[in-house]
């Protein structure tokens, strides 16, 4: 039987996501009949390449997923929450990578390797799937064969995000710190210093990004009532976020066993042997979609307590391959049209 191929578009094609969307499409060699890039009316007329071919961006407008079949957005909730509804009406599956429709009930929130089951249809999910929060992601993939085999109490994140995680306004900051020029976009010199400040302050003294990954936790391992706390900051990398776990389990454990359990896991690298400078770091991580899991030790300060370090590419396994997985596991069910 001939392969399905699909009519993609893809919105906010000249962003950091968008544009590794592309990057991961041609990669993975994702079905394509027709493909069209939707951005603002700033990018109107620009060329990007795919696969050999110049594409011109469009403007996205309603009438942009007439005939479509797959809409990827990555152009923020504020886009996503007029235009997903608008691709979906118009018979699309759309994949969002913004957090507009993440804790809503009737939308499915998923890393393939964690909760891929969610997506089927029969579960009554509306046709927009979110993609969770880029440090979300690369938690809850060590976190989810820990939960099945020793079951999780608590869980402690604190995470080092990556400039590039506040998309091209936080890499140029970065950069003209650097440089030694005043800050435009984050509240501090960046280069100078971390900034325990992610997305707006909210009243009960967390951050939304911190409340991102702790609703988002309890809603993948369906654990609604699931201890965890966040603390998200911005630190002067360029790419790929870095997370501290501090996890405190309801059975005993062996490290090793631990260690095995995660290596053998799909999508994580066991990369550990302190003694020999080897944990996880920006440099094995960028430009691939895998979580590399490191400094896994014993937390000496509590019962079945355990410590893990992550680091993952945010723009890729963050958020774009991520997206495309999800897109993958749509297709080969057959759940995309
Ligand atoms: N960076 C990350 O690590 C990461 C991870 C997970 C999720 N995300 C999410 O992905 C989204 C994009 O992030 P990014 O880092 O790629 O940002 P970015 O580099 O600033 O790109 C934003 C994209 O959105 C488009 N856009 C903005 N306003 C638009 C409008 N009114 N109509 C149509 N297109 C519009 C922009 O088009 P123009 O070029 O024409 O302005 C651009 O293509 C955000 O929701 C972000 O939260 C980012």
């Amino acid at each position: 039987m001939e392969k399905k191929k699909y009519n993609v578009a893809v919105v906010g094609a000249t962003g950091l996501v968008g544009g590794t969307f592309l990057k991961v499409l041609a990669e993975e060699k994702f079905p394509i009949n027709k493909l069209v890039l939707l951005a603002s009316e700033k990018s109107k007329g620009k060329k990007i390449m795919f696969e050999g071919k110049e594409y011109e961006v469009q403007v996205l407008d309603e009438n942009s997923f007439d005939g479509m079949d797959l809409a990827l957005f990555s152009a923020g909730a504020s886009v996503s929450k007029i235009y997903a509804p608008i691709a979906e009406s118009k018979g699309c599956l759309v994949i969002d990578n913004s957090s507009c429709f993440r804790q809503d009930a009737d939308k499915a929130l998923i890393v393939p390797e964690v909760n891929a089951f969610d997506a089927d249809p029969k579960l009554g999910y509306a046709r927009i799937i979110a993609n969770p929060n880029c440090s979300t992601i690369q938690s809850i993939v060590p976190l989810k064969p820990l939960d099945d085999k020793y079951g999780l109490k608590r869980v402690v994140y604190t995470t080092y995000q990556a400039v590039s995680g506040s998309g091209m306004k936080g890499i140029l900051d970065l950069e003209k710190t650097l440089r030694g020029e005043e800050n435009t976009f984050y509240p501090y010199k960046i280069a100078e210093t971390c900034i325990p400040e992610i997305d707006v302050a909210l009243d009960n003294g967390y951050t939304k990004e911190e409340m991102k990954m702790v609703n988002e936790t309890r809603k993948m391992l369906h654990r609604p009532d699931l201890k965890v706390a966040a603390t998200c900051v911005r630190v002067p990398v360029r790419n790929s976020h870095a997370v501290s776990i501090q996890v405190e389990l309801e059975k005993p454990f062996e490290i090793e066993d631990v260690r095995k359990l995660l290596a053998d896991y799909e999508g994580i690298v066991v990369v550990d042997d302190l003694k020999n400078h080897k944990y996880p770091v920006a440099q094995l991580s960028n430009g691939n979609n895998l979580v590399y899991v490191g400094r896994i030790r014993r937390d000496l300060s509590c019962d079945n307590g355990l410590l893990l370090y992550t680091v993952s590419d945010n723009i890729r396994k963050g958020a774009a391959s991520n997206a495309v997985q999800i897109a993958e596991y749509m297709d080969k069910q057959g759940w995309i049209k």
